[in-house]
Parts: C-alpha cells; sequence; structure tokens
C-alpha cells in the first residue's frame, strides 16, 4: 500500500482523511515523532497549506510522500471571516461549544437567505522534484441558529448543507456521508485523481 505523511496535528482530520482515501496509509506526524509547531501565518487557504508541508518537510528528514491541508469556514454575512482563522476563532482551544455559539450570536437574527457559508480545504503536495501542487474542495452551505447533532467537529453543528437541503446540519450526518459532501472529501479526492492520472511522471507510483 503506497504511503503519505500527513502533515496535521488535528487528530480528528487524520481519521477523516483515512476514510476519504484508504488506499494511502497515512502516516501521522506524531508517528514520526515531529513535535514543532507548524506555522500558519498566510492569508489564504493556499498559502497556509503550502507553508505547512514545506515546514514539515524542512525540518523532518524522510522520503515519504508530504501532503496537508488547510482549511476553514467563509460566512459572507462576516465578510468571509472566521475564513483561514478558523482554527483561532475567539480563542486557540478547541471548546467548539462556546466557538459555536459565539459564531452564532455574531450572526443573530440574520435572515436565513442571507446566512450562506462555505467550508474550503486546500491540499498541498510536496513532490521529490520540489514542485508542490495545490487542491481545493469546497462545501456550500448556510449557518443554522442552534447547534445540532454530535458527529464531526469544529463547526459542524452548526453548517446546514446544500446537498441536504439545509435540512440537517454537519454534525448530523454519517462520517461517509459527510466525507462524500465534505470540503476535505473533495479536496481529498481531486488530489488522488491527480495521483492516478499524473502519479507516473512524478515517481508516485
Ligand atoms: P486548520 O486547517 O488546522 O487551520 O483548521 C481549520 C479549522 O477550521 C478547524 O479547527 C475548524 O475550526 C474549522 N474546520 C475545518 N474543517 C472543518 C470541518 O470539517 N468541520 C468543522 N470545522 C472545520
Amino acid at each position: 500500500m503506497r504511503e503519505a505523511l500527513l502533515c496535521t496535528k488535528n487528530p480528528h482530520k487524520v481519521v477523516e482523511i483515512q476514510q476519504i482515501l484508504p488506499m494511502f496509509r497515512w502516516v501521522t506526524l506524531e508517528e514520526v515523532g515531529f513535535s514543532l509547531e507548524i506555522p500558519e501565518e498566510g492569508n489564504t487557504f493556499e498559502e497556509n497549506a503550502t507553508q505547512k508541508v514545506i515546514f514539515v518537510k524542512k525540518h523532518l528528514s524522510s522520503s515519504l510522500l508530504a501532503v496537508s491541508d488547510d482549511s476553514g469556514l467563509e460566512v459572507d454575512a462576516l465578510n468571509g471571516r472566521p475564513g483561514v482563522h478558523s482554527a483561532r476563532y475567539l480563542g486557540n482551544d478547541r471548546d467548539y461549544t462556546r466557538k459555536c455559539l459565539g459564531l452564532l450570536s455574531e450572526l443573530g437574527d440574520t435572515p436565513f437567505e442571507k446566512r450562506t457559508a462555505r467550508f474550503v480545504c486546500v491540499v498541498a503536495v510536496f513532490l521529490s522534484s520540489g514542485d508542490i501542487f495545490t487542491f481545493r474542495g469546497t462545501c456550500e452551505g448556510r449557518i443554522g441558529y442552534e447547534m445540532r447533532g454530535s458527529g464531526g467537529f469544529g463547526f459542524d453543528p452548526i453548517f446546514l448543507p446544500e446537498d441536504y437541503h439545509y435540512e440537517k446540519s454537519l454534525a448530523e450526518l454519517s462520517p461517509e456521508e459527510k466525507n462524500a459532501i465534505s470540503h476535505r472529501g473533495r479536496a481529498f479526492r481531486a488530489f488522488h485523481q491527480w495521483v492516478e492520472q499524473e502519479g507516473k511522471r512524478y515517481g508516485l507510483v
């Protein structure tokens, strides 16, 4: 089985990505003993994903194919916030009940048609040639008025995907249902399709 290094410390992402692309064995940073804080200072998801994979490659001697992702939630009524700053919205902690409630309260009674939002995920791949390729996936939806469901992570309980006609939150979907429509599912499947088509040319298969 092909092995690839997943440059993230978010355990939820590791679980989702392993489910989305089981044809890879995803080696985690923990497994290779990488404990440095990875910087995330860019203004776009592409910049951040690229910065993460470059940083890991620079500080780790490994021949594994290195893959990173950067993701976040863009809320139109908040001019795209929290966007690339989603992981640090209302603080660096992982208390997502507080963060979801904070976002709901920022939106107040904004009418439903104006609560449009999207999750974005960009995957960056560092090739042995030194080239870096990125793949983007998005999931369109709206922010609800309350937290619903117990699956997923982060802002899932307040995000109502368009694919389910805004009737369910992402946290009410099974992992398979979420992965089939999610930003991360779409970005990683685009990466996989590219490996299938171009992998030979870049020495990946
Ligand atoms: P990063 O990609 O590690 O910078 O973190 C992205 C942040 O965006 C997460 O910490 C969550 O706040 C949010 N986020 C990204 N993807 C998801 C998702 O699938 N569900 C819910 N929240 C997400």
